[in-house]
């Protein structure tokens, strides 16, 4: 543990932190499984596209779940030790996929990330002037987040416009 780090923290319990910190830790975890499984049983048209996205994501899931793991072990608490735990801790659930459309799943995992930016951004105002590192971890995994809706909303936005086009183009 960081002692003399973490006497810096000021207005907030850092049990207080941990334990937040934690459910974010449960979320990420989830939000890994839920992109790496996605990225291997999506189906239907442009898939590539979205496989290759899909990776990228859990990848960066992965890296978030690390941030937090190593903030969590500085604060002195301990990250979640069994998977278990992940569902009775977690903020947004796992969004088991259920169809495996495409458009489906983008438009499930896109909700995932709007949960976690409403997660990340009650952290960093929570944090912001009272704990300046996780203030910083959670802020840039917050800008992560906001970039993975945008990629997905616009992955998204033109597979359906494709399908558009071909309907038109068939009609
Ligand atoms: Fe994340
Ligand atoms: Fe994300």
């Amino acid at each position: 543990m960081a002692k003399f780090g973490n006497s810096i923290i000021k207005g907030l319990e850092i049990s207080e932190i941990i334990t937040v910190l934690n459910k974010a830790y449960a979320d990420e975890w989830l939000a890994y499984y839920q992109y790496f499984i996605e990225a291997k049983v999506v189906k239907g048209i442009m898939k590539d596209a979205a496989i290759a996205e899909l990776i990228q994501h859990a990848a960066d899931e992965l890296r978030h779940a690390d941030m937090v793991a190593n903030r969590i072990l500085q604060l002195g608490g301990t990250p979640l030790l069994n998977p278990k735990d992940w569902f009775t801790h977690t903020n947004c659930g796992y969004g088991e996929p259920k169809d495996l459309d495409v458009v489906s799943i983008l438009k499930d995992s896109i909700k995932g990330e709007q949960c976690a930016i409403s997660i990340y951004s009650k952290l960093v105002d929570m944090t912001r002037d009272k704990d300046i590192v996780t203030y910083d971890i959670v802020s840039q995994i917050l800008a992560d987040e906001v970039e993975h809706e945008e990629d997905l909303q616009a992955l998204h936005d033109d597979i359906t416009e494709f399908i558009t086009d071909i309907k038109k183009s068939l009609s």
